[in-house]
């Protein structure tokens, strides 16, 4: 890798080597990590996933019918596809599109979809959505539905989250549409431990992304030697998630080093909460003009509806 990084390993290395260092969350999803979302998501603290899927039970009707009938469904970070099949049994789609980073996660899940509905035309791209997500050539323009749930919009500052659903509006024609999921700004003790479960599900898919590291830049990280750090930040509307050296430690990797003294941390992932009027403004200046709103009683997530 000295003479030839490829830009994965370039990423990585530079953001190891800043102060303070930082890795994107994407690398979270290897397969263990994939597995590891997975479970945090049945955990009673994680309450992103169930609230969204509550939401869109109760309104499942008004929801399938503001996206229509005959619906390109084109999921972004399409994960095992659980939300995917609940959105084809209610609006059935005429293709399916699943675009996920964990190639081999995702192919698993796409089987398991083809199986069950045999009837919908079905591809899977392998595909990080910070890059541009090339759709198959045969997937009509017209009549498309981008599906972008659980939130993980929230992991982009505003002006990349802007930049991201701008290409979305991108993807779409005047007939289009996009059903995203966003979780809302709320009391910082739910948050808090929605992020730092007692279990310590959260803990260990922060301190996995070191393992997928070390796979991908041959770096000699110890999980061991790193504890989990998960907070609300109130001024930037954020859960931010670290790892925290436990001692002063050097990290090795093909081609380069780095030091960090103990309590010295690697920032791994934010996760953006909105008020939805925010979010509102957001999809305006990305293009979509109508907008409709679905939440929980609390308030605590929100299914959104935009359409140019
Ligand atoms: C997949 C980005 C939506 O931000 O809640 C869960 C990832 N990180 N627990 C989130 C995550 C820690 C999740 N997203």
């Amino acid at each position: 890798m000295t003479k030839h990084p490829t830009s994965e390993q370039l990423e990585i290395t530079q953001g190891l080597c800043q102060s303070p260092a930082k890795i994107s969350p994407k690398y979270f999803y290897d397969t263990n990590g994939s597995a590891l979302f997975e479970e945090i998501t049945r955990l009673q603290a994680y309450y992103p996933t169930r609230t969204e899927a509550a939401i869109m039970a109760r309104h499942a009707q008004e929801i399938a019918g503001s996206i229509g009938a005959n619906r390109m469904l084109i999921e972004l970070g399409a994960g095992n596809c659980q939300k995917a099949k609940v959105l084809c049994e209610l609006i059935n789609p005429t293709h399916f599109v699943a675009v996920d980073i964990s190639e081999a996660f995702l192919q698993e899940a796409v089987a398991a979809m083809r199986l069950a509905f045999p009837h919908i035309r079905i591809e899977a791209i392998a595909s990080d959505l910070t890059a541009e997500v090339v759709l198959p050539a045969s997937l009509p323009a017209q009549g498309r539905l981008v599906f972008y749930p659980g939130s993980s919009i929230g992991n982009f500052d505003p002006p990349h989250a802007l930049a991201l659903l701008s290409r979305m509006r991108g993807l779409l024609q005047d007939d289009g549409a996009m059903l995203i999921g966003v979780d809302l700004v709320k009391n910082q003790t739910v948050l808090n431990a929605a992020y730092d479960d007692d279990a310590g599900v959260t803990a260990a898919f922060n301190l996995n992304i070191l393992n997928h590291v070390n796979r991908l830049i041959g770096s000699n990280f110890d999980t061991a030697q790193w504890l989990h750090r998960a907070f609300f930040n109130p001024e930037q509307l954020r859960i931010e998630m670290h790892l925290q050296a436990k001692t002063d430690l050097l990290v090795r990797w093909t081609g380069g080093t780095r030091r960090f003294d103990a309590g010295e941390r690697i920032h791994t992932e934010n996760s953006y909460k909105y008020r939805i009027e925010d979010f509102v403004a957001l999809l305006t200046r990305a293009g979509f003009s109508q907008t409709q709103v679905w939440t929980d009683d609390q308030d605590w997530f929100a299914v959104v509806l935009a359409k140019p």
